[in-house]
């Protein structure tokens, strides 16, 4: 009998102890977490330098949302794509779970989170959201990615059948592409311009150095290594966008519109004429230039690289795409974006890349607009909200050897591409959801895949001679906002037609 009270009482104060953590005074429930100490939360949880995989560890440990702290910070992340399309893709939470927090990078380099990447949950940044993506129309003219891949064989071509770094050709190939899409042209020098205010603003960006200038924003007038920091990033910047906004500007032909910064020009025009004055401004236009190289660049070349990775490391995917493109492409003709739909296959590679590689592992929305009541537990305002795609992209709940690269789970039983309302094509989320999906998605998924079915169709992609084949596995990529394979080399065999 006393054993009995002993259990009882034993089991009654493991509960008590698990409802005080994640019991609110009002009943509703916070999401489940590690310990937090009292100053830090759950730093000691967090390898800051590889944040993605501590959420992963943490994510099989608590589910689908959890709660963590990081100094004063309140997180909520958000671990499976069910509840990521809940939070930011349905109508209910449309507002409010959709704001961006106020951040020092944003304040202080992108005036004011005046951009789309960065800006607020309010009508004013959806219109330069779409202000954004008819900017993008130029670029994606059949006579634009023809360009493009063009430019890419002629790259290729260079390397005979020597071992080479992809990386090298796809960094220059992406910037110019980049450069064409914000003002039409390339100049001598952009593609250093571009990569050295990545490559700067990357190590701004780094958490701790972030959270340091956020904590101490005095810090940027003063002496010490991240005021200096700051300073070049900023001098950097403003060269970039003296190319691209001034230079632009002084070329522009009105009703000619060679990318987004004229596409700008002339939504000003047309606004001074009606209004007398125009509500995208000078510093909006800047912005979003920063915003197509710094979401646009590193994203879609890494994603490039990664597929390369992938098909170097399972050469009979790359002997079924060139069969699929055989039977649809002339071998003389390159791949259009209305070649897409007949090469079901070819679009599962990318697909199954986008997943397993997850180069974007986490996106960043803040709740505050008030409590929010989700799957069963309680966003407080205030909330930083983390979509944890990476975990959601390599949950074994959906997919099948989450860690493995197989195109086919895309397909049916006759090799088509899954109904938009299969749970897999629901899942798969790397570009993000809902009301801040991606504003380059078009653009990226018809770049990716004209260049690597470009290349494919031209080239066996085969592993070096002279050096070890780098792993695909992407728990081995750079960590950062954006990951990386690191570099490697691959070699190119002509393929006879
Ligand atoms: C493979 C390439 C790319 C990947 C994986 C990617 C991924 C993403 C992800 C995950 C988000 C965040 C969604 C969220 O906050 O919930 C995002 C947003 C964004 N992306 Fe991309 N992206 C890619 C290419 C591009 C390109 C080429 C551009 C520009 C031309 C671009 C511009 C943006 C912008 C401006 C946003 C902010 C949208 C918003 O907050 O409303 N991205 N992207």
């Amino acid at each position: 009998m006393i054993e009995l009270f002993l259990v009882g009482g034993l089991l009654a104060f493991a509960l008590y102890a698990c409802s005080k953590k994640t019991l609110r005074s009002d009943g509703r429930k916070v999401p489940p977490g590690p310990d937090q100490s009292l100053v830090f939360g759950n730093f000691k949880d967090i390898d800051t330098e590889r944040v993605h995989q501590s959420l992963h560890a943490l994510a099989k440990k608590y589910g689908t949302m959890m709660s963590i702290r990081l100094l004063r910070r309140k997180i909520v992340v958000l671990n499976s794509a069910d509840v990521i399309n809940e939070a930011f893709g349905s109508e209910q939470y449309k507002d409010l779970l959709n704001d961006k927090a106020q951040g020092f990078y944003g304040t202080y380099l992108v005036y004011g989170h005046a951009d789309v990447l960065l800006g607020p949950c309010r009508d004013l940044t959806f219109r330069i959201k779409e202000v954004m993506s008819l900017g993008l129309r130029p670029a994606m003219v059949p006579s634009a990615l023809a360009g493009d891949c063009r430019k890419m064989l002629e790259m290729l071509g260079k390397h005979g059948s020597n071992d080479f770094d992809p990386a090298d050709d796809l960094h220059t190939l992406f910037a110019e592409v980049t450069s064409k899409l914000i003002s039409g042209e390339v100049k001598d020098g952009d593609v250093k311009l571009m990569w050295d205010f990545v490559d700067w603003s990357n190590r701004l960006l780094n958490p701790s150095v972030e959270s340091l200038l956020k904590n101490f924003p005095f810090l940027r007038h003063l002496p010490v290594k991240v005021g200096v920091l700051f300073r070049e990033v900023l001098a950097k910047r403003d060269v970039l966008l003296a190319r691209y906004l001034d230079t632009t500007r002084e070329t522009y032909v009105k009703g000619k519109e060679r990318g987004l910064v004229d596409t700008c020009f002339a939504i000003q025009e047309k606004e001074i004429r009606a209004n007398g004055e125009s509500w995208l401004t000078d510093d909006m236009v800047r912005a979003t230039i920063l915003d197509t190289i710094g979401a646009g660049l590193v994203s879609t070349t890494n994603s490039v690289l990664a597929v390369i990775l992938n098909l170097l490391h399972n050469p009979a995917c790359q002997d079924r795409m060139r069969q699929e493109l055989r039977a649809v492409v002339h071998p003389a003709a390159l791949v259009t974006q209305a070649d897409m739909n007949g090469l079901p296959y070819c679009r599962a590679v990318v697909m199954e890349t986008l997943r397993l590689s997850c180069v974007v592992p986490i996106v960043s929305h803040y709740c505050s607009a008030g409590d929010v009541d989700l799957a069963g537990y309680t966003i407080e305002k205030g909330t930083m909200v983390w979509g944890n795609l990476w975990s959601a992209l390599h949950d074994d709940h959906i997919w099948v050897e989450p860690w493995s690269f197989k195109p086919e789970r895309f397909l049916d039983d006759d090799g088509k591409l899954l109904p938009k309302e299969h749970k897999f094509m629901k899942a798969l989320i790397p570009l993000g959801v809902g009301r801040r999906i991606c504003v380059g998605y078009d653009f990226a998924m018809t770049r990716i895949f004209a260049f690597v079915t470009t290349m494919v169709q031209h080239y066996d992609i085969t592993p070096p001679v002279d050096t070890e084949l780098l792993s695909n596995d992407p728990n081995l990529f750079s960590a950062g906002a954006v990951l990386q394979p690191d570099r490697f080399k691959c070699k190119l065999v002509k393929i006879q037609k």
